[in-house]
């Protein structure tokens, strides 16, 4: 039996991705024939410190070494997004145990909404720490963050970074 091109999608808020995003999108690339990054518009994190449109351009920016990655976004339901695009399966990284806990729960409601399953790949130990909300708070409390996101998000943050102190 001819295999099918896997088509695997990897949602996140991405608020702002960072290198371990980065390095999930990597090895699902390698992994599978296409991957659909996915920036969920949620309405439940008010507050976000990027538009959607900074988050996706970001993304488009360090994606675009990696030909069968496209970025996109959704409202509303992962698993009606699923189902809509077609997919195969959902892609998530796990960094701690404590992720496996709301993940696991949540990749067994994505299976009984759309019966995709949700592969994990384990992150990096060089980025097992690296979170978007701690890149942000050492970004707002100013620190350094050029070590934990990827060149341009580095760039967009630094520019905000200016645009604050002119403010
Ligand atoms: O990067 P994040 O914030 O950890 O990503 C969370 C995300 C986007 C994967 C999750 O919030 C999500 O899937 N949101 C879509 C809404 C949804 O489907 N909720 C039910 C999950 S079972």
């Amino acid at each position: 039996m001819k295999p099918r091109v896997t088509r695997a999608i990897y949602p996140g808020s991405f608020d702002p991705p960072t290198n371990g995003h980065l390095d999930v999108i990597e090895r699902a690339a390698g992994a599978f024939g296409e991957v659909i990054v996915a920036v969920v518009v949620n309405p439940q994190k008010r507050n976000p410190m990027f538009t959607l449109d900074e988050r996706e351009n970001m993304l488009r920016a360090c994606v675009a070494h990696l030909p069968h990655v496209r970025v996109a976004h959704f409202r509303g339901l992962l698993a009606d997004y699923v189902r809509a695009q077609d997919a195969d399966v959902i892609v998530k990284g796990l960094r701690v145990v404590s992720d496996f806990e709301t993940e696991m729960s949540t990749a067994l409601m994505n299976r009984s909404l759309s019966n995709v399953d949700t592969l994990f790949l384990m992150s990096d130990a060089r980025y097992s720490f690296v979170s978007s909300s701690l890149v942000k708070e050492v970004f707002f409390l100013g620190g350094d963050v050029a070590p934990f996101v990827p060149g341009p998000v580095l760039s967009v943050m630094s520019t905000k970074r200016t645009a604050l102190k002119q403010a």
